[in-house]
């Protein structure tokens, strides 16, 4: 643990209350310039510490940064998020991130998070809006020993867990939408973006990167979004937690990840079927290849949807955009 780490300790102790560089000083055995340089790179971490000559220093409020160190304080998962977790004001993507991370060898549970992304990736090469300090923008690099065409399987747990997650912390009703948007009220407050890397007839690193709108308000979404997506601020009317949000997640998913190595998909994907809003209902899928219209009647065991249409005919889709007539 670094002298940073342990001045940050002292003063989530005595949140709300100052502490004296003099107490600090002689509890960490460094002078007091060196407090006070750790406590400016505290600041530029983005930490409001107010500085009084008399009085020492104050933590002004509970830090909901997303930073390392608030990421992994409790945290309850024995890989994810344990190993490397790089956190950054500011970047590219958390995906594009991950995946240099990936190709030069990073462990399984490693995770890049942001405050921002200048070039959030969503599905079928659309962008994700990253207000900064409003929402999760996080990868996670997995190294599942599983066929390629079972990866699917990865995103429907990741799903299950963003859902579970957010309706252990919220009580909001989350629905999954094929195959891994996160509904509130009909609208999305969440997306999963999966990136395979495969080796002949193995996975080398799947790259799980989630995007959560946790506390963007509703003028703040571009025009065009604002009647789709949603956020849990507008749903509840209350800010929450970053930091708890993204610690339950990674809890659930880790819990889940384990299930899906050691029993297999069965039980996630009841647990998927019991979240999601289509299944039974008149959908329309638009693949590369054609648009299906039909029911939806189950995922299969690699996690593909499964369409009857008019004339009783299954069709199985791996991949497509599902809307709900
Ligand atoms: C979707 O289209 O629904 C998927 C959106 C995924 C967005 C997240 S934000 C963190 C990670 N980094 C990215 O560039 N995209 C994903």
């Amino acid at each position: 643990m670094t002298t940073k780490d342990n001045i940050l300790i002292y003063l989530k102790e005595n949140e709300g209350n100052w502490v004296s560089g003099e107490l600090l000083s002689s509890r960490l055995q460094i002078s007091r310039a060196a407090i006070s340089k750790q406590v400016r790179k505290l600041k530029e971490d983005g930490y409001r510490i107010e500085t009084s000559t008399k009085k020492g220093y104050l933590l002004q409020d509970r830090s909901d940064l997303l930073l390392a160190q608030e990421i992994q304080e409790g945290l309850k998962t024995r890989i994810f998020g344990k190993k490397e977790l790089i956190c950054f004001k500011e970047t590219d993507s958390t995906n594009i991130q991950a995946k240099i991370l990936a190709a030069a060898h990073a462990p399984e549970g490693t995770m890049v998070a942001a405050e921002t992304q200048t070039l959030g990736l969503g599905r079928k090469k659309r962008t994700w809006f990253a207000p900064a300090g409003d929402g999760i923008y996080a990868s996670l690099i997995l190294r599942p020993v599983i066929a390629p065409e079972q990866a699917s399987r990865i995103t429907l747990t990741a799903a299950v867990a963003v859902a579970e997650a957010l309706i252990s912390i919220t009580r909001l009703a989350v629905q999954i939408k094929w195959p891994n948007d996160i509904l509130i009220n009909g609208k999305k407050a969440a997306g999963i973006l999966t990136e395979i890397s495969t080796e002949m007839d193995s996975i080398d690193h799947v790259i799980v990167g989630l995007g959560i709108n946790v506390n963007t308000a509703k003028d703040t979404f571009p025009a065009e979004l604002r009647e789709k997506a949603t956020s849990i601020f507008i749903e509840t009317g209350q800010p929450f937690s970053r930091i708890a949000i993204l610690k339950a997640y990674l809890e659930h998913f880790e819990c889940y990840y384990n299930m899906l190595q050691k029993t297999g998909f069965a039980e996630i994907s009841n647990r998927w079927k019991a979240l999601s809003n289509v299944t039974g209902k008149y959908i329309a899928v638009q693949t590369i290849a054609k648009k299906y219209f039909g029911h939806m009647v189950d995922i299969d065991s690699d996690g593909a949807l499964l369409l009857k249409d008019s004339r009783g005919k299954i069709h199985r889709i791996v991949s497509g955009d599902l809307s709900v007539k």
